[in-house]
């Protein structure tokens, strides 16, 4: 048993001894990559173009590793009329997001918001509806083609109180508008292409997130493809759901056989010009507890903040007073969150590489379950089993203390 202690301390102090060497190579995609993610990513938009520091930023590909346009997708400015496709600023956002070699996330098709007047005000009748939403959905995922890596099909369909939201397009189709558009992506989509219900408050409403569960199992049961749920995590600080609520939330839904992601995240200050160094604090738990359950999430994909820098973000001009909602400031400082996020992800990689390390050979397996920050709990099996024994190992942040528990 001292020969298994004596090990175990050893490569524990190795695998220390290799992360306090790592030179600072690392960033919030890189990180989450190695955590067994497929992205971290932002919305951008071609109105940041021309914007030299935000573009150093966005193109380091340890920072960011996926865009979704914020706004050039919508309906409104990609069919503003009947049959008039304007791809111009969509197809700008697609090619800078290749060039940086970024994971694409389109967004959105079928959305009562950001409408053209000819579709929210003319009369339709449910046939001339049908056709018209079969239409922009076929034109608009043709023309992206294998460059999106998932699209919004449905965003925000539901009310906080689960009823489905009234639209141009559940007035005249009702909840038939859902599934024709799912229907229309699948048989139009490259097979590869993820196809997402996308909404927000799902983390916060009960009713809303039972609906949209619901709405998954529904459309599972008439046989249409839906492969993901977006929840958009529009949060405000101090009031973000726990860690634990949102694991729980995020899992009603992998539950269920589909992906999930965190599709727009932000943390916005309630009243941003008097936000407190508590407020400060607080946005870097909220953020930390996003990026923590999507970590934890085996089918959560990857976390897009919508906008990274307070300079573009959305939140201001929509709530006055509210924002500050960004990871970095809107002169391109890092804020605290980002240090948290950061610092999180780092810890979570430095356990995972420790807790491979501890593998080893001889058929040794350590399971991985979640703890308090800095903790790891494995169950080594193996040849160790012959001895009889179940270890607790718990490794204090980077590894510097070292409890085994015999039980
Ligand atoms: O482009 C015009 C500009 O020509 C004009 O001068 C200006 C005057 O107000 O408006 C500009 O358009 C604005 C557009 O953003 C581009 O900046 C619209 O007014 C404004 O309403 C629009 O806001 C966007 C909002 O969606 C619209 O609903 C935000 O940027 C965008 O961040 C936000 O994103 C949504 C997601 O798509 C869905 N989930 C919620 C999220 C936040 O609302």
């Amino acid at each position: 048993m001292r020969s298994l202690l004596l090990a175990i301390t050893l490569l524990a102090r190795t695998s220390t001894a290799q992360s306090n060497r790592e030179p600072p190579s690392t960033g919030l995609h890189s990180l989450f990559v190695s955590t067994g993610k497929l992205y971290f990513g932002t919305a951008t938009e071609t109105n940041n173009f021309d914007d030299a520091t935000y573009q150093n930023i966005l193109s380091n590909p340890l920072e960011f590793g996926q865009q979704t346009p914020e706004n050039s997708q919508k309906w409104g400015l990609i069919q503003p009329n009947p049959g008039g496709f304007t791809f111009n600023a969509s197809d700008q956002v697609a090619s800078l997001s290749e060039s940086y070699g970024h994971v694409l996330r389109c967004h959105t098709l079928t959305w009562h918001s950001q409408l053209p007047p000819f579709v929210s005000s003319t009369a339709w009748t449910p046939d001339t509806l049908r056709q018209l939403i079969t239409t922009h959905i076929t034109s608009v995922i043709s023309h992206f083609s294998s460059s999106c890596y998932a699209w919004d099909v449905v965003n925000e369909a539901l009310n906080e109180n689960g009823t489905f939201r009234n639209s141009v397009f559940f007035d005249v189709l009702g909840e038939e508008y859902i599934s024709l558009s799912f229907k229309v992506a699948s048989e139009v989509a490259p097979p590869e292409t993820k196809l997402y219900y996308n909404d927000f408050n799902l983390e916060t409403a009960p009713a809303k997130q039972t609906a949209a569960v619901d709405l998954v199992k529904s459309l599972q049961a008439r046989g249409v493809r839906i492969d993901g749920v977006g929840l958009q995590a529009h949060f405000t600080v101090g009031q973000t759901p726990s860690v634990e609520s949102l694991i729980t939330t995020l899992r009603r839904f992998t539950d269920l056989g589909v992906d999930v992601a965190w599709t727009e995240l932000d943390v916005s200050h309630e009243d941003v010009e008097n936000a407190s160094e508590l407020a400060v604090e607080q946005q870097a738990k909220d953020y930390v507890a996003a990026v923590r359950a999507c970590v934890e999430v085996d089918r959560c994909v990857g976390v897009t903040v919508w906008q990274f820098t307070d300079k573009y973000s959305w939140v201001p001009g929509t709530f006055p007073g509210k924002g500050g909602a960004c990871l970095w400031t809107e002169d391109y400082q890092r804020k605290p969150a980002y240090w948290a996020v950061k610092g999180f992800l780092e810890g979570w990689v430095a356990r995972k590489n420790a807790t491979e390390t501890l593998v080893g050979g001889n058929g040794t397996t350590v399971r991985t379950v979640a703890g308090g920050r800095g903790a790891l709990t494995g169950v080594i099996s193996g040849s160790e089993r012959l001895m009889g024994s179940l270890i607790n190992v718990q490794l204090v942040s980077f590894g510097v203390l070292l409890v085994l528990n015999m039980m």
